[in-house]
């Protein structure tokens, strides 16, 4: 018997529906849905190295216009828009970056700094707010003169992330560090911003002046004051955002032109992309719009319930999409709630394979995690705390470690 490729196809798609699991690992793994499909078949189907793809020209635009740069480049990755934002600035060697230390440019990018664009990273302490965010006193400290000290690597380029563990970087403190930068262009300072999840700050902005009512004039607007700031931001369209693939670098014309030089020196030129574009600008339209009111409420109420019904510690403000855990004093193990989870609710977080002394965990919410998976989520959290053997009390708080320290990123 012949089986129709297509045939092939939906069957794979059905059975991959039916196993379906809530992902709380992270916002990237979301999953393309049939709408998504759709709007990627009727998309342009034109050579991007070209610059002949009427979606991806189409999404390139749209981002640029939102967020109040004249261009953007639709890449493959965030990494990719990062590392060419160093790359595309062209800074002298020797040169260097100040970021805050717990930034993804410098944790978790391979390095790509030194590699890519023979930068050194000096990591910057936030030592105000709690540590909530750096600031430009933070700054000024680290801040590295280009005063003839042959010792060091001037400053160059200041690079923040918005948000950070799912915090935002308020506003005010972005209008003062963009000053610095302003009174210190004898040395050709830039701002650069890894705003991945820029769409979740500007929806959470948006959404406490508007009584939560977003719509996309009012999101762009909020979008354009925090990252129209800034000389280059890189915006992720496969985190929140809810897009399978992609990330948009924007900046001036110029810098546009640079950074599409380096995609191509770095194997990224795409060809075909349009479909890929035209999911991403759908998912503009149709996720962004929920965010705040679907997806960071869910969050609330995931934090919560996980205080009052487990007596976990939430170990950063609740601001957006991610919530942090510590099961230390709850009686539950994180490998055993990670099993239970997945045994009981189809819920995956990751760290199946604590120790018992790792205790802390990130959870993180997206569009396709519903209110049910987060009350299944709350339930099996009750009933493990109701069993809790004294022995899995971790109270003294020299014995709990946080595999945070090493990586944000769980295995399962
Ligand atoms: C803040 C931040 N920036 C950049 C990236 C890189 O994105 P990608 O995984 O698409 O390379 C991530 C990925 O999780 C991220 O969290």
């Amino acid at each position: 018997m012949t089986v129709h490729p297509s045939s092939q196809f939906s069957s794979v798609a059905t059975k991959h529906a039916a196993q379906r699991k809530f992902d709380f690992r992270s916002d990237t793994l979301t999953q393309p849905t049939d709408e998504m499909f759709d709007v990627m078949k009727a998309a342009s189907r034109g050579d991007d190295v070209y610059g002949e793809d009427a979606s991806v020209r189409a999404l390139e635009a749209k981002v640029a216009r939102l967020t109040g740069h004249e261009a953007g480049l639709f890449c493959v990755s965030g990494t990719m828009t990062n590392q060419l934002a160093f790359k595309a600035a062209c800074l002298p060697p020797p040169s260097s970056v100040l970021c805050d230390a717990r930034s993804h440019v410098f944790r978790y990018e391979a390095g790509g700094l030194a590699a890519n664009s023979q930068l050194t990273v000096y990591p910057v302490q936030a030592q105000q707010n709690g540590g909530h965010h750096i600031t430009v006193e933070d700054i000024e400290r680290h801040f590295i003169p280009d005063d003839q000290d042959v010792h060091m690597a001037p400053t160059r380029i200041i690079s923040l992330e918005n948000t950070r563990d799912g915090t935002i970087l308020p506003l005010d403190e972005i209008r003062r560090i963009r000053d610095f930068c302003d009174a210190h262009k004898h040395q050709g300072i830039r701002l650069h911003m890894d705003a991945a999840r820029a769409w979740d700050a500007a929806a959470a902005t948006a959404a406490a002046a508007n009584n939560g009512q977003n719509d996309l004039a009012s999101l762009g607007q909020a979008l354009q004051e925090i990252t129209g700031l800034c000389d280059s931001a890189s915006l992720c369209l496969s985190k929140g955002i809810g897009a399978p693939i992609g990330s948009v670098l924007v900046g001036s014309h110029d810098f546009i032109r640079k950074a599409r030089h380096f995609r191509k020196q770095f194997g990224g030129g795409w060809r075909q992309a349009g479909g890929l574009a035209a999911a991403a600008d759908w998912c503009l339209d149709h996720v962004w719009p929920k965010m705040a009111t679907e997806t960071h409420v869910l969050a609330q109420r995931l934090a919560l319930g996980l205080e009052q019904r487990g007596r976990f510690k939430i170990t950063v403000p609740v601001e957006t999409n991610m919530v942090f855990i510590d099961v230390r004093g709850s009686g539950i193990g994180l490998a055993q709630l990670s099993q239970r989870l997945e045994e009981e609710a189809n819920i995956l977080i990751g760290n199946r394979n604590a120790t018992s002394d790792q205790t802390a965990a990130r959870l993180v919410l997206h569009w396709q995690i519903t209110p049910e998976a987060v009350d299944a989520f709350l339930d099996v959290v009750e009933r493990l705390s109701r069993e809790a053997a004294p022995e899995h009390f971790v109270n003294d708080p020299s014995k709990g470690t946080t595999n945070l320290e090493t990586s944000v990123y769980a295995s399962r």
